[in-house]
């Protein structure tokens, strides 16, 4: 899950539209159905397990607004690749929200995710495009692909679930491994800045049909000792049949530029060809400093 500033520029938009969609669906059911709604007030479920263990909803919020993504990752494989870039693989793939649309757009994908109900949703749907199911359920710091592929993507901070620094590590190594020479790894993920800065709270909806979601995440703790952020999450999700609450809790692995270009670093396999934010604008690179929260690496994988 993205932090909350992250996630809410991605996801601003797709807020608004949907706001505007889920109220106007609200108000088209609840005229003919003012006088039931009065008589029977809909039951509320707590949902048991975690964000994650519920890909349906998590692709309804984060999954319909993908495009710049989509576009900006097109760009950086033209402008940074020294290969031809076919085969793409995403860790921490989700739901697969963009290797379902990368697939349409005629690249070979795969991904993994420790999530098995993520991995189960995002193959059901490559299968039902006509896709091979090649998403698989693996750690991000310790997997194997078969053959290396051409290029990679982790980009709405993913990678800072890896809770330790030592993993961050490992996943830099076997990121190393699976991205073949003159390939690329597109690491997006947000950074602490020397002076406080931080949004700590958003919240977005989504709704399709008679389903609609609204999500919050806050943060609830910082570790700096350890460079833990632990966050709360909740989704409200309000159906025909009742209201279901989940919340939960996760921690993100806080880094500062030093901190980020020290791992990167650490990892001789790796140059940074260039750094964007995410606004995700090929035209718009930025330069690093101790200010910048949001940020886009394009990492491009040299050596043999
Ligand atoms: C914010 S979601 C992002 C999913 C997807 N990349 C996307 O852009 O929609 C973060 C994902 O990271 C996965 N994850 C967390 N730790 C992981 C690990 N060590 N290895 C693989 N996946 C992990 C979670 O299960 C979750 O699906």
């Amino acid at each position: 899950m993205g932090t909350a500033t992250a996630l809410a520029e991605k996801k601003s938009k797709r807020t608004t539209a949907k706001g505007v969609t889920s109220k106007a669906l609200a108000s088209k059911s609840s005229a003919g159905k003012a006088a039931s709604a009065k008589a029977a007030k809909p039951k509320t479920v707590r949902l048991p397990g975690h964000i994650y263990d519920y890909p349906k909803y998590y692709d309804l919020i984060f999954g319909s607004d993908c495009q710049a993504e989509l576009d900006f990752l097109q760009d950086c494989f033209a402008c940074f690749a020294d290969r031809k870039v076919k085969k793409l693989f995403e860790p921490a793939c989700g739901t697969g929200r963009l290797m379902v649309r990368f697939a349409k757009l005629g690249y070979q994908i795969s991904g993994n995710d420790l999530n098995e109900k993520a991995i189960d949703f995002c193959n059901r749907r490559l299968e039902k495009y006509g896709f091979p199911t090649s998403a698989f359920v693996a750690d991000m710091c310790n997997f194997q692909l078969k053959k290396p592929v051409d290029a990679a993507f982790n980009t709405i901070n993913s990678f800072r679930h890896l809770e330790k620094p030592e993993m961050a590590k490992d996943h830099m190594r076997v990121m190393a491994d699976a991205v073949a020479p003159g390939g690329l790894y597109v690491l997006g993920l947000h950074l602490t800045p020397s002076t406080e800065p931080q949004v700590v709270e958003e919240t977005w909806t989504a709704a399709r049909g008679n389903l609609k979601i609204r999500s919050k995440m806050w943060l609830v703790d910082r570790t700096p000792a350890q460079r833990l952020e632990t966050y709360r999450m909740k989704y409200e999700v309000t159906k025909p049949a009742g209201r279901e609450v989940l919340e939960d809790q996760f921690n993100f692995l806080t880094y500062n530029v030093k901190q980020v270009t020290d791992l990167i670093a650490s990892e001789p396999r790796w140059e940074i060809a260039s750094v964007f934010d995410f606004a995700y604008d090929i035209q718009a690179p930025i330069v690093l400093n101790d200010q910048t929260e949001d940020v886009v690496f394009v990492l491009r994988r040299v050596g043999s």
